[in-house]
């Protein structure tokens, strides 16, 4: 690979929002929000839910486009129904979005089905990791970056300090889940020094009085 992942603000460890586009064989395209994540040796991993036409096209085809943008329309539209054909490019045997930040090819290495988890929201859908080698990255726009949903949940319990002097008993139980909340996001998709961070905020707010022990 000669690109590093770096290069759009995707480091080892973390999980970020991006938009994945597809093709089935027919060659209809396909757009929807998906993660990723950067697992080491310059490979990626996705995990994709039993269900979305993502996970089907990529099963066919063995390769995917990472779309790197922080519009917010973009990540709606996607979900709530699909692009328009005018937002895809289509090139040989993949599609991207013509407006991306940043983009890369990524080429599936393994598909592989996991036990049906059972987490904070899941009653146990069938999922698969994907892992996949990035071929070819294109910038389109100068520091275009990765989103990282575990910053804007650190900011959030930031702001939550500045107030924590301030409210009453029953505000305080609500910024205590919401702070319980943010810090189970960040442990799952933020950076290094996010967690860091989060992990000194924390103390602060002990400090403030929150219960947090
Ligand atoms: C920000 C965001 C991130 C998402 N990440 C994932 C993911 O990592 N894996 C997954 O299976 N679904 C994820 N989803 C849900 C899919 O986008 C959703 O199931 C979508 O309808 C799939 O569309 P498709 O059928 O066009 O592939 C995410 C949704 C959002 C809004």
């Amino acid at each position: 690979m000669s690109f590093s992942l770096e290069s759009i603000g995707i480091k080892a460890g973390g999980r970020y929002e991006t938009i994945y586009t597809t093709m089935n064989k027919a060659g209809e395209m396909d757009a929807a929000p998906i993660g990723l994540k950067y697992i080491g040796d310059y490979d990626v991993a996705a995990r994709i839910f039993e269900g979305s036409k993502t996970l089907k096209n990529i099963q066919e085809t063995g390769i995917f486009v990472v779309n790197i943008t922080n519009d917010p329309s973009v990540f709606a539209r996607s979900l709530y129904d699909n692009l328009k054909e005018e937002e895809f490019v289509k090139d040989d045997d993949i599609v991207y979005l013509k407006n991306a930040d940043a983009y890369f090819i990524a080429l599936v290495k393994s598909i592989e089905e996991m036990k049906p988890e059972h987490d904070h929201v899941n009653e146990g859908a069938k999922n698969y990791i994907i892992k996949a080698e990035p071929l070819k990255i294109i910038i389109n726009r100068q520091g275009a970056k990765a989103l990282n949903r575990g910053l804007f949940a650190f900011l959030e319990s930031l702001v939550d300090y500045t107030r924590v002097d301030i409210i009453d008993d029953e505000k305080k139980e609500e910024y205590k889940k919401r702070f319980i909340e943010n810090e189970r996001v960040i442990q799952r998709v933020a950076e290094d020094d996010v967690k860091e961070n989060m992990a000194i905020l924390k103390e602060k707010m002990i400090e403030k009085g929150l219960d947090l022990e």
